[in-house]
């Protein structure tokens, strides 16, 4: 291929359609992320590095509220949670979805309102309840029935906290097994076929200090088609149909959890926001109407798709090396600020930033430093075929459930998160050092 032809290729729209909108191209090959230069970045910060565009968190938020008027929409905070996304999700008007103490305990005090926060959680610990209880938080989400009566024995008899049941639906959703939440035989929720879930409202209509004001539930994630959405809700409908008929009470809420699928590589297909929008409110209010129900206020917990394309990672090339008939790529992270590829499979689209190449692209497998050959960041992609030490590589889409699920493998320390907004960078999150391992570390 032709340096021209390269070029013609680089200068198509597609190719940077992951990327966060105000990516732009700068001379000499490099690339600005927010208006600040990515290898200015990683200069700056050192590598591997994250990088979150605040303006494209800030404008994911306005494409929900704008998608979903008349719904709840709550960040999922489990994708990415540090104090300044905490306050980017409060401006733009989103309430949050917190899964432990930790996460509940950074939003507050970031200063996000408590109220505009629900609890979810499989295991909810004692610490957990406390934490909720004690800060306040708008909706715990009950998903097992021993929860119910230790709730209710922690809110105690002259309290009062607002409460929703988590139902599985039994629809099979979402991009990987490990991430299928929706039928039963995994770990959440209480299944709708065997009555689990009308057992537990029951149990909970008895419980005075909790309030039941609906039922929630979480198909799986990284799902790009409506339909599984559209067969949940019919399903919830019925069962809030059956509280009314069985116990006399319409529930004001429907949560229809998260879930909405994006695209790692350019053409990989998406979740259509305005398309969802449209026929999840359309099923609703006719599946209502069917039922004779008042329309339920729906609440949605995007977390994927509002940090996912926000974020970029930048990596140096440490090695090149040819095994057999594989090139590796091997650069200074992996698995431990990413673990997806492996856990997942999932795949990712890599790219050379910071100077000009002509060479010919060549098939290369981008490895992580990690102690263990499964440590794959991007198998067979296309590279130029002159990248070399110290070269640096960026990957988009990074965002969501990166650092979030980075680990301490090897010691090697969680990257730092570095904000741009409107061409200026501020380190968001600080890199993890030898100094915090040792400190941790307190026997001998
Ligand atoms: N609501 C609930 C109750 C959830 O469990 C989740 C994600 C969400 C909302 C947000 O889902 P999202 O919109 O982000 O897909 N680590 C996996 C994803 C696990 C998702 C867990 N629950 C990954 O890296 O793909």
């Amino acid at each position: 291929m032709t340096a021209a032809t390269l070029s013609e290729i680089a200068a198509g729209a597609d190719e940077l359609s992951v990327w966060p909108a105000s990516t732009t191209r700068l001379p000499h090959g490099g690339l600005a992320v927010g208006g600040v230069s990515l290898a200015e970045i990683a200069d700056r910060f050192d590598t591997p590095a994250y990088v979150l565009d605040e303006g494209e968190v800030r404008a994911r938020c306005r494409t929900y509220r704008d998608a979903f008027p008349d719904a709840e929409v709550l960040y999922a905070a489990k994708a990415f949670l540090c104090r300044a996304m905490a306050h980017r999700i409060a401006e733009e008007g989103l309430g949050l979805d917190v899964c432990s103490a930790g996460e509940l305990e950074l939003a507050v005090t970031a200063g996000f309102p408590p109220e505009r926060i629900l609890l979810h959680g499989n295991a909810k610990s004692p610490r957990d309840i406390d934490t909720a209880l004690r800060l306040g938080v708008g909706r715990i989400v009950i998903d097992s029935p021993s929860e119910i009566a230790r709730l209710a024995a922690a809110v105690g008899p002259n309290g009062h906290q607002r409460v929703l049941v988590r139902v599985v639906p039994g629809i099979s959703a979402g991009g990987h097994e490990k991430i299928r939440t929706g039928t039963d035989g995994q770990k959440f929720g209480l299944s709708l076929r065997d009555g689990s879930a009308q057992h537990a409202i029951t149990r909970i209509l008895g419980q005075r200090p909790l309030e039941l004001v609906g039922l929630h539930c979480h198909i799986g994630s990284q799902i790009t088609e409506v339909k599984p959405y559209l067969c949940a809700l019919r399903r919830m409908v019925g069962l809030m149909a059956r509280v009314r008929d069985t116990h006399g009470i319409t529930l004001p809420e429907l949560d229809m959890g998260g879930g909405h699928g994006i695209a790692y590589r350019p053409g990989e297909p998406a979740l259509d926001l305005t398309t969802l929008a449209r026929r999840l409110r359309a099923e609703l209010v006719a599946s209502c109407a069917a039922a004779g129900l008042a329309v339920p206020r729906l609440t949605i917990e995007p977390g994927r798709a509002i940090a996912g394309p926000a974020g970029v990672a930048l990596y140096r090339v440490l090695a090149v090396k040819r095994t057999g008939e594989r090139v590796f790529v091997a650069v200074d992270g992996g698995m431990s600020d990413n673990p997806r590829p492996a856990l997942y499979g999932a795949r990712y689209a890599p790219r050379l930033i910071g100077r000009p190449s002509t060479a010919e692209p060549r098939t290369a497998t981008v490895v992580g430093r990690h102690c263990e050959a499964g440590d794959v960041l991007a198998a067979d992609v296309e590279l130029p075929g002159d990248v070399h030490p110290g070269d640096l590589l960026a990957v988009p889409v990074a965002g969501a459930y990166q650092q979030s699920m980075a680990s301490g493998y090897n010691m090697v320390g969680r990257p730092p998160v570095v904000a741009v907004d409107d061409g200026t960078a501020r380190l968001l999150v600080r890199r993890e050092t030898l100094d915090d391992f040792r400190r941790r570390d307190i026997g001998g």
